[in-house]
């Protein structure tokens, strides 16, 4: 560079101006406390402690943009802080929002608070958008249905048969959750007569105090049943089992916000509270791996639920699951054709799903979501003739009347809702659960903030949200024609599937026939060759995909 270019360089760049300007304001305060009036001592202190901070964003090397911008580029990370809350206080309009628009969480707030939840002027949604989707009323509408909305749980091997109501309180574990969002969403399933899951963190002191229905997750880390090496310990599950108020056991196979990871919970956060509920020693380290140990193939995932049927006197036994390669689902569905034994339940999660904290790609990019995974399950029982005795629940992003029925129409007998009532008992959205402060309360174990949850008048909120959207399924239902939300199939509910023109879900999913699948030779597109992979013994395929299609275009061409 010619050096009569080089000396238009400023000596101090214009991104200084703030740092040289505290200096200069440093200097005038000092000068001032002595010529004029010792009340200057306050500029000064506060000028000279920008300035040393000046100084101190030149010296560091961590952050470029404060060596840069010294002083005023604190402003950065400020605002960069703040920026859910600008956008969510200041920006962000009906629509907006993420995972769940402001639209969608009013209406939640609007039903736990118990006030009319109605929308002036028509919908703001673009009903030709790509995502639309909507499910179609009746010319004659039923009067609306006064019977409860319920489901009986439990196949012909179980004993104590659960009903259960058709919108419940997902897992979510007392340690992502405060002790107080525990009590109150316990509270508040009692008072509504439905269930509450423990969540892979089991049963918490918070959960007994409430004294709601419970269905006990059992997650690899077999909380509340752990034996010293982290195995399954069937003493403990049996004593624990047999408290009247657990009325199912889940296995957690997977979940959709980050299906195949395990967690390690650290030392100093397994407090006394946690320990006690999850079995544990207080203030170690304590792992739950990525799979379980109490089995390792299909056969033996149904030998362990045979097992937990015993230890626990016949209460219904279930799993949940993120849908992942579709021959390890068939494969534990073959499995059940070789043994007989059969799961009372089976939870769907979608990879729309929820979590306190998981890796990014978990979180966006892994796992099958609920649609589709819910109506590859269903079909798979269908087409195998065991459905009649499996009981199938869904969650992801299931918080209105509508999302209820559409989920039913594809094939799920009741849903489960975490998010949903986390904003019944106070959640904002501030996606700030893997922090420790979260500001309402709700995700946190600081104990100052939980205790701004007020348990009397959330868990009030609890049981108000789970009874107005009831409600409104009832009304919705009676629109569509029908008494029961049972009766939606998927020909009533309309949707885009992929860039498709619009159209019902019969025909923008594949819907396999009754014993289908039992057939010989069949060609179902994305199930026969996957058929043809699974194997009962082994989560793994038996055969190669080209092997696999093989045969099965054999089998169907002769
Ligand atoms: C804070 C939080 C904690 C969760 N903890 C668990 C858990 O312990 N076990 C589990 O199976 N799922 C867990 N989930 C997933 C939910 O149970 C649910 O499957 C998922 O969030 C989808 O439901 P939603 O869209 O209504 O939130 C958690 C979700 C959230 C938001």
């Amino acid at each position: 560079m010619p050096i009569c270019l080089r000396s238009h360089r400023p000596v101090f760049p214009a991104r200084y101006f703030v740092f040289l300007l505290c200096l200069f304001l440093t200097l005038v305060s000092f000068i001032l406390i002595f010529a004029w009036n010792i009340h200057f001592l306050w500029p000064f202190a506060v000028f000279s402690a920008l300035s040393v901070t000046g100084v101190l964003d030149l010296s560091q090397t961590k952050h470029s943009v404060l060596r840069n911008y010294p002083v005023i580029g604190h402003f950065r990370f400020l605002f960069e802080a703040i920026r859910p809350e600008l956008r969510q206080y200041f920006f962000e309009s009906n629509q907006d929002g993420r995972p769940f628009s402001r639209e969608r969480r009013s209406m939640v707030y609007d039903r736990a608070k118990n006030i009319e939840d109605v929308l002036p002027f028509g919908t703001e949604l673009d009903v030709y958008d790509d995502a639309y989707g909507w499910v179609n009323h009746s010319i004659s509408p039923k009067p609306e249905t006064h019977d409860d909305l319920r489901v009986t749980i439990g196949g012909p091997d179980c004993k104590q048969p659960y009903s259960a109501s058709l919108f419940n309180i997902s897992a979510m574990s007392f340690g992502s959750l405060s002790g107080n969002a525990i009590l109150a969403l316990n509270k508040g399933a009692k008072a509504g007569n439905f269930y509450h899951d423990t969540g892979e963190g089991s049963v918490s002191r918070y959960h007994r105090e409430g004294g709601g229905d419970l269905v006990w997750e059992l997650g690899s880390g077999y909380f509340g049943c752990r034996a010293e090496d982290g195995t399954f310990d069937a003493e403990k599950f049996k004593t624990q089992a047999a408290n009247p108020q657990i009325k199912m056991i889940e296995i957690k196979m997977s979940q959709g916000a980050k299906p195949g990871h395990g967690g390690v919970l650290p030392g100093p956060k397994v407090t006394e509270e946690i320990a006690e509920a999850r079995g544990i020693p207080v203030g170690k380290e304590c792992v739950s791996p990525a799979s379980h140990s109490a089995f390792s193939t299909p056969l033996e995932l149904l030998d362990f639920i045979a097992r937990l049927r015993e230890l626990s006197g016949g209460k219904p036994i279930g799993f949940k699951l993120c849908v992942g390669h579709r021959w390890e689902f068939m494969a534990i569905v073959k499995a059940m054709l070789k043994t007989g034994i059969k799961p009372d339940f089976i939870v769907v999660d979608g990879a729309e799903g929820g979590t306190g904290a998981a890796p990014v790609e978990f979180a966006n990019r892994l796992g099958t979501p609920l649609r589709q995974g819910l109506s590859f399950v269903h079909n798979c029982l269908v087409g195998t003739g065991l459905r009649d005795d499996i009981k199938l629940a869904a969650s992801g992003k299931l918080i209105s009347a509508y999302d209820i029925a559409g989920t039913m129409a594809l094939g799920a007998d009741w849903v489960n809702s975490a998010r949903g009532f986390m904003f019944a008992v106070g959640c904002i959205q501030s996606q700030s659960c893997h922090t420790n402060r979260c500001p309402t309360g709700v995700a946190t174990q600081d104990p100052k903030r939980q205790q701004a949850l007020d348990v009397p008048d959330k868990s009030q909120r609890v049981e108000n949200f789970h009874r107005n959207t009831l409600r409104s399924l009832k009304a919705f239902t009676a629109a569509s024609g029908f008494d029961h939300p049972s009766e939606f199939e998927p020909e009533h509910f309309y949707l885009r599937e992929g860039n498709r023109a619009i159209m019902p879900a019969s025909a923008a999913l594949t819907w396999v026939k009754r014993g289908e699948l039992l057939d010989e030779a069949h060609n179902i597109p994305a199930y026969s060759t996957y058929w043809e992979m699974a194997v009962a013994d082994s989560f793994h395929p038996a055969k190669s995909l080209a092997t696999a299609k093989a045969l099965q275009h054999h089998k169907v061409s002769h």
